[in-house]
């Protein structure tokens, strides 16, 4: 069975490639490369012995998906092409709103045109804001301080316009808690561009050596250490996720919204400490200011998507850990920039 995925070259989608390949589906990628690396497709293959088809194009041509989808047997769409960082976000809005809801658009067009009807969404926990309440239950209030996640809400209300115009779709939003890790062999992971936003990438530069020392945002939080508590949930279950909401949506119709986390949360502090309990490498920090925009604690709860999916995170922070030291310690500089 072919399933189109957009944005399939990157963190998340690589990862998926792999959970999609090793259930029996056959993942055809569209990505214009504008934070990926082609070569991620050749360690794919290496994993699981399957190269998976890439269409090096913008999901806002129509040429392209018109072109794919009459190739293609198409029967789904993992829809993970987009921007993602928020604070070039708030700089550059308008490109983020382009790519993201455009995108989407243009997207949700060509399905329609094409037939294909089942439609798997990159949401985000950043949906929450700061939230009133944790565990966050996917009922919670959702809002946005900033472009990107504006970009989010907007997918999603434009999503559920479209499913209650037309029973035709079934359609699952996937709110994201923090992914990390990386596939255990250590040949795919993250490849953040310039200095990493993120806190894991971070430290596993850090240990590499690459960086100095990581800047704690913040020990005056309401936390039990004070530092910021999120939801860090290993890259593989989350990939597994995918697969569990597109049978989700293989007879239901309608719309279906599912936290991905583990709904355990774990302080900047114990992230450092476990990291160095898994790699042996010392990080040095020093507590710095609160980043603006930050809130003191995200975590899901986890529930519904057991409930309804049967899916749930099963791997562990030491896991995470490990993983994630593997692939930065195997590739100090991220992906080279031509074949290996
Ligand atoms: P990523 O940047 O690694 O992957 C996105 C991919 O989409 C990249 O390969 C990029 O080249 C491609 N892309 C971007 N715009 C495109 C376009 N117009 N046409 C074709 N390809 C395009 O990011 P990721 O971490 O893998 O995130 C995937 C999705 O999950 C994004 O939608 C992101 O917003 C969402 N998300 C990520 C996180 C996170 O922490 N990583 C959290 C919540 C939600
Ligand atoms: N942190 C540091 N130092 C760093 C980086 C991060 O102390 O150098 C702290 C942050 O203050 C926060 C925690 O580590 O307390 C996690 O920060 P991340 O930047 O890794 O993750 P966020 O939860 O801030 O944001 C991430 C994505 C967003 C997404 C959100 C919810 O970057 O795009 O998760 O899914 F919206």
């Amino acid at each position: 069975m072919e399933i189109l995925v957009t944005g399939g070259a990157g963190f998340i989608g690589s990862h998926t490639l792999i959970a999609l390949i090793h259930a029996g589906y056959t993942p055809i990628v569209i990505d214009n490369l504008c934070n990926a690396n082609p070569i991620v497709l050749d360690r794919v293959a290496e994993i699981t012995g399957v190269r998976p088809r890439l269409y090096e194009k913008d999901i806002r041509d129509r040429g392209a998906l018109r072109t794919i989808f009459e190739e293609h047997t198409i029967e789904a769409v993992i829809h993970f092409a987009g921007l993602k960082a928020v604070g070039e976000s708030t700089e550059i809005p308008l490109e983020y709103y382009q790519n993201n809801v455009t995108g989407t658009l243009v997207l949700c067009e060509e399905m329609r045109r094409a037939g294909v009807f089942r439609l798997v969404f990159s949401s985000s926990a950043t949906v929450y804001g700061d939230p009133e309440t944790v565990p966050i239950p996917e009922t919670a209030r959702t809002t946005a301080t900033n472009p990107y996640g504006r970009s989010k809400l907007f997918i999603e209300e434009i999503l559920r316009d479209l499913v209650a115009s037309d029973d035709r779709w079934g359609v699952v939003l996937l709110r994201y808690f923090n992914p990390v890790g990386a596939h255990p062999s250590g040949r795919i992971g993250e490849d953040p561009k310039g200095i990493p936003n993120n806190l894991l990438p971070y430290i596993t530069q850090v240990a590499v050596g690459k960086l100095k020392e990581l800047a704690v945002f913040g020990d005056d939080y309401e936390t039990a250490d004070g530092t910021g508590v999120r939801d860090y949930i290993h890259i593989l279950d989350l990939a597994d996720g995918h697969v569990k909401a597109l049978k989700r949506v293989d007879s239901d119709k309608g719309v279906f919204t599912y936290n991905l986390g583990t709904g355990t949360g774990y302080s900047v502090l114990e992230m450092v400490k476990a990291f160095e309990e898994a790699s042996g490498a010392r990080i040095p920090y020093r507590i710095a200011p609160r980043r603006p925009g930050d809130i003191a604690a995200c975590f899901a709860h986890p529930e519904r998507a057991r409930k309804e999916m049967g899916w749930e995170a099963v791997r562990g922070l030491q896991e995470m850990m490990r993983d994630a030291w593997a692939w930065q310690s195997q590739n100090p500089d991220g992906y080279p920039e031509s074949s290996d």
